[in-house]
């Protein structure tokens, strides 16, 4: 079993945060959050969303990294730690099981993206496609049955190459050249995209906000962004948390986080909108709104297969980082809990995800029950971001929240935050939002999903 002092640790704050941010800033981030804002009212949708990330967001990120640095544990031996014989690791071990199934889905739509960059990088958008071949396109790439599932196999590779090389020279050393590389691309298209005739209106869409478009189920989908895209609910900050040096501030890297995945997912809707109205393509096109809208606009414009490139590869790095935050939650787990070593556990539990990423693969066309599984055109992937995507992760955010405000209790969580010998100002307003208002904002969420069926 690896004892606490050999499991590695960031070597510096610099280190962790762009770790964390990698995992936090992902798919989620360029792709769910610009077709969701487009989808549910564009500005009065992002405005909402930026209130749950202060008031639910960052105060249960601190919670997740004060539990995961106290304990120096993965999820399940976090809790085992700090309360003994009890059944709180159960929590932690649905946030294993999460992991699993998160990744096998997060997996398929990450392949797609690699061969969205591999098409870019040979030239498919230069000539200009129309909007029906670029649907085609799409259809037949994800409708396949190899295809998906090499290419979900091909990112998985890649993920389990990087954790298995552990913390310090495997997750950090990589997130340190991809991240800068991303904020580069990230920038250059945002400039890209502004200058481009007809951008204001794309940002009008994405800031004035029409309070008219505010409905119960738009206040939950934001809320469900928010926990998503900041990796919370099962986990992953827990585990990237107990890498952390004790004399770190935790409010300090939790809030740094926080800001740079807000901030890159407003910068993606400052990519695509100012795109989309400048092509004027309609915002609320839904989950195929990079895949298949975006095609038909580069071969427009100057640059364009530069552009493309640059945009494919922006969302396969923002993948990439995310599936290595996923997959050293369960590597965390086996190498602390079951003793086993660290590269085995990478290729094996991979390997595991590789085969539950299969249905998912060929759930989005490629074979026809699994693709309707819940009705017309919903299938397995659905249901896979149902039950881990939504329910697992406000369960689990829920737990914690209760873990953190009434049973392990504020003043030990508040005790770990403040070890360096800083003070935490809005401690008072950080312990009233754990213990009242997010475990209430999660739990009126999830009674709403089980109600209605309106998924985020
Ligand atoms: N936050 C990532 C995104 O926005 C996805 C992700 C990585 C995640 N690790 C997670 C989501 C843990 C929930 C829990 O794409």
């Amino acid at each position: 079993m690896s004892t606490v002092a050999n499991r590695g640790n960031w070597t510096s704050r610099f280190g962790f945060i762009v770790a964390a941010a990698g995992s936090a800033i992902g798919l989620g981030n360029i792709w769910r959050f610009p077709y969701t804002a487009g989808q549910n009212g564009g500005g009065a949708f992002v405005l909402v969303y930026l209130g749950f990330v202060l008031l639910v967001g960052i105060p249960v990120l601190l919670a997740e990294l004060s539990v995961g640095r106290a304990s120096q544990r993965n999820p399940v031996g976090a809790f085992k730690a700090l309360v003994p014989k009890s059944l709180w690791p159960w929590v932690g071990l649905l946030g294993v099981l999460t992991g699993f199934g998160i990744l096998a889905f997060y997996s398929v739509i990450a392949g797609w993206t690699l061969r969205y960059l591999i098409w870019a990088v040979s030239g498919q958008f230069s000539g200009g496609i129309t909007a029906e071949q670029s649907g085609e396109l799409f259809t037949s790439l994800v409708g396949g049955t190899t295809t998906p599932i090499l290419l979900s196999g091909m990112f998985l590779a890649l993920t389990a190459w990087v954790v298995r090389g552990g913390i310090s020279l495997g997750i950090e050393r990589a997130t340190k050249i991809l991240m800068p590389i991303f904020g580069v691309i990230l920038v250059l298209l945002a400039i890209r995209a502004l200058t481009l005739e007809g951008a204001g209106e794309g940002l009008r869409f994405l800031f004035a906000p029409d309070f008219s478009k505010l409905t119960v189920k738009t206040i939950s989908i934001a809320l469900g962004q928010a926990l998503f895209s900041l990796s919370l609910g099962m986990g992953a900050m827990i585990t990237y948390g107990s890498y952390l040096p004790k004399n770190e501030k935790i409010p300090v890297a939790g809030c740094t986080v926080a800001f740079f995945d807000t901030s890159i997912a407003i910068l993606a809707g400052l990519i695509i909108f100012p795109t989309l109205f400048h092509a004027g393509a309609s915002p609320g096109g839904g989950p195929g709104l990079v895949f298949v809208v975006m095609p038909t606009i580069f071969g427009t414009m100057p640059f364009g297969t530069l552009f493309a490139i640059a945009f494919y590869a922006l969302l396969s790095i923002a993948a990439l980082t995310s599936t290595i935050s996923l997959l050293e939650v369960i590597v965390a787990y086996f190498v602390d809990e079951k003793g086993w070593g660290r590269g085995f556990a990478a290729w094996v539990l991979a390997g595991t995800c590789f085969v539950l990423a299969i249905p998912s693969a060929l759930s989005v066309g490629g074979n026809r029950f699994l693709s309707n599984l819940l009705g017309e055109g919903s299938g397995f992937l659905d249901l896979q971001n149902i039950i881990f995507g939504n329910y697992s992760l406000s369960i689990g955010a829920l737990c914690l929240c209760i873990f953190v405000g009434w049973r392990w209790g504020i003043p030990k969580a508040l005790a770990e935050i403040e070890n360096s010998g800083y003070r935490m100002q809005m401690a008072p307003v950080w312990g009233f939002l754990v213990r009242y208002f997010c475990p209430v904002a999660v739990a009126v969420v999830l009674g709403y999903i089980l109600v209605t069926r309106d998924y985020f």
